[in-house]
């Protein structure tokens, strides 16, 4: 794909570079957008490999439409493209969580800003976890705050897959729990109130928090 210096008129700006996908800035029909291309593993078989890449490039789109028909906030699906493997999305202008956390306390992010951040977060893992639908990679960097409205967002279906046992529903907050231990630790206890969203939007919050204690109880008794 070729990388030119300004996203304008459909040419394409690095983002990120990940291990199974980079992500552009671009526009599409005039319109700020994002462009994420998963590649080839160079050492599959090519056409294999294809396969496989368009399975998990409609998987990722597959599960953020199922995300939003379950009233959880996600970027708009512009295009899907199977020959150059790449997803577009609507840009959403704003922040991500990681850095409206890693401001917290520095650049005066107020208390009541984190509360309703936290809110949206345990609502909206509520409500993907009732439906079935496990996000795979619930980090910081995968949640966006929208300017002007302080809507979350959710991105980044990349590992998602849908599933009703209360185990896979506490390893995805498993993960968050881990992300916000080692990247936000100052701004206190984060996942405690994260679960109290939880509770209130999940039916089934109870089975899901019983096996994260269960999990997280089998650690401690190893260390006795
Ligand atoms: N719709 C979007 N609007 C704005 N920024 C986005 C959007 N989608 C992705 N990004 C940015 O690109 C980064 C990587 O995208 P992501 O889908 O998380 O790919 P990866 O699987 O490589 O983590 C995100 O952390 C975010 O900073
Ligand atoms: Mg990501």
């Amino acid at each position: 794909m070729e990388i030119k210096a300004d996203g304008k008129d459909g040419s394409l700006v690095l983002v990120k570079q990940g291990a199974e996908a980079r992500v552009f800035e671009s526009t599409f029909v005039g319109r700020r957008s994002i462009v994420k291309e998963r590649f080839s593993k160079k050492y599959r078989h090519p056409s294999l490999d294809s396969k496989l890449t368009v399975k998990r490039l409609n998987a990722e789109a597959r599960c953020m439409t199922k995300a939003r028909r379950l009233g959880v906030c996600t970027p708009v699906l512009y295009a899907v493209d199977p020959i150059l493997h790449t997803l577009t999305f609507e840009y959403v202008e704003g922040p991500s969580v990681k850095d409206v956390f890693l401001d917290f306390g520095s650049n005066g992010i107020v208390g009541e800003r984190m509360d309703d951040i936290v809110v949206q977060i345990g609502n909206a893992i509520g409500k993907l976890h009732d439906g079935g639908l496990i996000h795979g990679d619930l980090t910081t960097s995968n949640m966006l705050i929208r300017d002007n409205t302080n809507q979350l967002v959710l991105i980044d279906f990349g590992l998602s897959f849908t599933s009703t046992l209360p185990e896979d529903k506490a390893v995805d907050l498993y993960v968050l729990e881990r992300a916000l231990l080692s990247m936000h630790s100052s701004c206190g206890n984060v996942m405690d109130r994260i679960l109290a969203g939880y509770r209130k939007s999940s039916k089934q919050w109870s089975s899901t928090l019983n096996k994260l204690a269960e999990g997280e109880a089998i650690p401690q008794i190893a260390w006795y």
